[in-house]
C-alpha cells in the first residue's frame, strides 16, 4: 500500500483527553499510545478538552494549570507538535457553537441513554446541563475537523455511536457534510482498577485505583503489590479479574516473553501471585521510566504555552472555515 504523501491525502484523526486528575495507564494503554502510533500515518489533531472538564466540580485556579500540565504528559507520551495539531479545546469556541447546532438535531432520549451519563450524575449533588449534553460536545469536538477515525478507550463507544448518529442526521437534514466517524479501539483498551479489577481505572475512583504515568517508581511498586487478585472467579473455574488486569498490563509493555512463561505458570498452577506482581512492577517502569524523564526534560524547556498556542493556530484554520460553511448550510448568519 502506497502511504498517503500530503495532509490532503491522509485520514484525519480526533481524539480528546479531559485535563481533570491524573494521566493514568489506562489513558496511557488505552489511548494515548495509539494516538502516538497514528502520527505517522494520519492527520492527527488532539485536544485536551477544557470545556467538557467544567461540566463537573473544578477549581477555576486549577484548571488552566492542570491544561498546561497535561499538555507536558501527553509530549513526554510522545505526541509530536510537528506532526501532529496539540490544542486547548477552549481556545476555539467554535466547538461550543457547533454543540449548540447539533443540539437541535439530537434528541433527549438518546442523550438519557448515556450510560456515563447515568455514572457521573450519581456522583454529584449539582446535575449540570453541560454534563447531560456532554455527548453533543464530544461529537461537536470530532466534527468540526470532519475527522473519520477516532481512538479511544473502550468507555467512549457509546459516544461515538451518538456522534455517528448526529452526523448522519445533520447530513439527512441540511446535505452531506460530515464523514462516517470510525473508533479506533487498541488493545488496552479497557485496563481495570488495581484495588477494584470489576471497575474500570479511572480518575475519579481514587489514589489505590490507578497508576498515574508520572507517578514515582516507589508508590507505583506499592500500588502493585497491593493490587487485588482473589476476588471472582478462582484459578480452577478460570482467572480472576484481577490477575487478568496484571496480565493484561504485561502484555500492554510489550514483554511478550515473559508474558508467556508466567501464563504457562499460571496453566500450571504453579504461578505466584507476588512474583508475577514484581514483574509487572519491572516492566511497567521499563515503559514508564523514559516518559517520566522526557517530561522532566520537557518542563525545563518551557516552551509549552508556544507550542498550545502554535496548534490552536492550525485547529483555528480549520475550524473557522468548517463552521462558515455549517452556518450557511444551516440558515446561520454568515
Ligand atoms: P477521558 O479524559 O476520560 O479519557 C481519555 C482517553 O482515555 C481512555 N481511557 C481508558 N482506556 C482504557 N482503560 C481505561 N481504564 C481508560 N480510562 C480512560 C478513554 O477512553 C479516552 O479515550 N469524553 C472523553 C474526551 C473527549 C473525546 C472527544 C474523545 C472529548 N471530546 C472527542 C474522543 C473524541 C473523555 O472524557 O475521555
Amino acid at each position: 500500500m502506497q502511504r498517503p504523501q500530503t495532509s490532503h491525502d491522509r485520514m484525519r484523526i480526533f481524539s480528546g483527553i479531559q485535563p481533570t486528575g491524573t494521566l493514568h495507564i489506562g489513558n496511557y494503554f488505552g489511548a494515548i499510545r495509539n494516538w502516538v502510533a497514528l502520527q505517522d500515518d494520519y492527520d492527527c489533531i488532539y485536544s485536551i478538552v477544557d470545556y467538557h472538564a467544567i461540566t463537573a466540580p473544578f477549581k477555576p485556579d486549577k484548571l488552566r494549570r492542570r491544561s498546561h500540565d497535561l499538555a507536558l504528559d501527553l509530549l513526554a507520551c510522545g505526541i509530536d507538535p510537528e506532526r501532529s495539531t496539540i490544542f486547548i479545546q477552549s481556545a476555539i469556541p467554535e466547538h461550543a457553537e457547533l454543540c449548540w447546532i447539533f443540539s437541535a438535531i439530537t434528541s433527549f432520549g438518546d442523550l438519557s441513554r448515556m450510560t456515563q451519563f447515568k455514572e457521573k450524575s450519581q456522583e454529584t449533588d449539582f446535575i449540570s446541563a453541560g454534563l447531560f449534553i456532554y455527548p453533543i460536545l464530544q461529537a461537536a469536538d470530532i466534527l468540526l475537523y470532519r475527522a473519520q477515525r477516532v481512538p479511544v478507550g473502550e468507555d467512549q463507544l457509546q459516544h461515538l455511536e451518538l456522534s455517528r448518529r448526529i452526523a448522519r442526521r445533520f447530513n439527512s437534514r441540511f446535505g452531506d457534510f460530515f464523514p462516517e466517524i470510525e473508533p479506533i479501539v487498541g488493545k488496552g483498551a479497557r485496563i481495570m482498577s488495581l484495588a477494584n479489577p470489576s471497575r474500570k481505572m479511572s480518575k475519579s475512583d481514587g489514589e489505590a485505583h490507578y497508576i498515574g504515568v508520572m507517578e514515582d517508581a516507589r508508590s507505583i511498586h506499592k500500588k502493585i503489590r497491593s493490587a487485588v487478585t482473589d476476588i471472582g472467579p478462582t484459578p480452577a473455574q478460570g482467572m480472576s479479574e484481577g490477575v487478568a488486569n496484571l496480565f493484561q498490563i504485561l502484555e500492554l509493555t510489550g514483554e511478550s516473553d515473559l508474558y508467556q512463561e508466567m501464563q504457562a505458570e499460571f496453566v500450571a498452577g504453579t504461578l505466584r501471585y507476588s512474583n508475577l506482581k514484581e514483574i509487572v512492577f519491572q516492566t511497567l517502569m521499563e515503559v514508564l521510566a523514559p516518559i517520566q524523564k522526557q517530561r522532566a526534560q520537557l518542563a525545563a524547556e518551557g516552551q509549552i504555552e508556544k507550542i498550545l498556542s502554535a496548534g490552536a493556530e492550525k485547529a483555528r484554520v480549520i475550524a473557522k472555515e468548517n463552521i462558515r460553511t455549517i452556518r450557511r448550510m444551516v440558515g446561520l448568519a454568515v
